[in-house]
């Protein structure tokens, strides 16, 4: 690879051992990828995670030094705090989110704790380069905003926010941005839900690709943002285009860059049903309800605030969230509703976290099919089910 006088000062150890590691990684990266040099980001997303081989890198990377130029914001821990009003927590998981808030802090990173930054505190614009990773986040800034981003790990990312560039090759490329799949949409798309169902089916039909969708009209933020995590729940996919509706997909020649497409694929209503039919666990009782994988809007947190007005939940419900919703919700009144009600907003927490040990064994309900999936792993067993219905099934504790 070729690199400029900074770069090579970089990798020379001018800058410190810390950021030289972080540049030799990303040298690694762009020679397996090819890629001939670095270009400049002008945002990053690291997702933390709390994990043991994470925090090790982080921590070398502050006892060499190293401080983010292009300061990321992170993923979500969770919210020890107030995880101590919920349930005991172990020691060994707190100790481990508090030397990874400290590690993240001393590099310089905005501790945001929330998987869609691309809504409200890192909103690129059309054309930027960035470093994203989070598997729900980097398809939603390349392909509903058109920045481009690879789907980084936390490491890669972490290197490009302390040395400011990224290996040029992959999906930072026009010509890699080219759709290869046609999908049909057939299924009448009538709600976000069905959005978590399409992300989660697709790329069993289309394999390692870049979808481009036909036949979707005007979805929601939610919906996209639903998409965009089930996608990579249900497979790998960093860049999809919509026709008529994402910024590099307005026809469908744009879409495959005048190419033809190498499959064409349909999706069908009852396709969509199956799908939920595969991955929801069976009705019947629910011991707790859990959303916001990814963390919810304001909007979400309403609809939610609006159906539990002035009932009792049989069940506890938990909406993880940014601090800001938080905030926002604290404001609108919406979180005195949900504590009325049995419910609570929980912010900066991933269900992917060791704080939820206390529902280990236990039914829950979601909307999300990335929810449910993690979760598995920790023996957490759940009913996938839209919104709405599933807030209904928490008021009665079954579904
Ligand atoms: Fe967000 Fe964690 Fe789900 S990062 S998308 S809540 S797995």
């Amino acid at each position: 690879m070729k690199f400029t006088a900074e770069e090579q000062a970089m990798m020379d150890g001018r800058y410190g051992v810390g950021t030289q590691l972080a540049m030799r990684v990303l040298a690694a990266i762009g020679e397996a990828y090819d890629a001939p040099y670095m270009v400049p980001v002008t945002r990053t997303h690291v997702a933390l995670s709390n994990q043991e081989a994470d925090l090790w890198f982080a921590e070398k990377l502050v006892e060499g030094g190293a401080k983010c130029k292009i300061r990321p914001t992170v993923n979500p821990s969770f919210n020890w705090k107030e995880f101590h009003t919920i349930t005991t927590l172990d020691n060994e998981d707190e100790a481990i989110v508090k030397r990874t808030h400290v590690a993240y802090n001393k590099l310089g990173a905005i501790m945001t704790y929330d998987c869609t930054p691309y809504l409200e505190r890192n909103v690129p614009r059309f054309g930027e380069i960035l470093s994203f990773s989070e598997s729900s986040a980097t398809p939603f800034v390349n392909s509903v905003y058109g920045a481009r981003s690879n789907r980084e790990s936390a490491q890669s990312a972490l290197c490009s926010a302390i040395t400011g560039v990224t290996p040029y090759y992959g999906f930072l490329l026009r010509e890699n941005r080219a759709g290869n799949v046609l999908v049909h949409i057939e299924a009448d798309m009538k709600d976000d839900f069905d959005y978590q169902m399409l992300g989660y089916l697709v790329p069993r039909k289309t394999g390692f690709a870049v979808p481009v969708f036909e036949g979707i009209m005007n979805p929601s933020k939610e919906a996209l943002m639903n998409l965009g995590a089930q996608l990579n729940t249900g497979g790998n996919v960093a860049l999809y285009h919509i026709i008529g509706f994402t910024p590099e997909a307005r026809t469908l020649e744009e879409a495959f860059q005048g190419k033809q497409p190498q499959r064409e694929v349909t999706v069908t209503r009852a396709e969509l049903t199956a799908m939920r039919e595969e991955i929801s666990a069976p009705a019947g009782k629910i011991d707790f309800a859990l959303y916001g994988c990814p963390h919810f809007t304001i909007d979400q947190v309403a609809v939610i605030a609006g159906l539990v007005k002035d009932k009792t939940l049989a069940v506890p419900l938990f909406i993880m969230t940014s601090s800001l919703t938080r905030n926002l919700a604290q404001k609108m009144g919406y979180m005195e509703i949900l504590r009325q009600a049995g419910g609570r907003i929980v912010e900066d927490t991933c269900m992917d976290q060791p704080c939820w040990k206390f529902l280990y064994g236990k039914k829950g309900i979601t909307d999300s099919p990335k929810c449910a999936y993690y979760t598995k792993r920790r023996e957490m067993q759940f009913v996938i089910a839209p919104l709405e219905a599933s807030v209904k099934a928490a008021l009665k504790g079954r579904y």
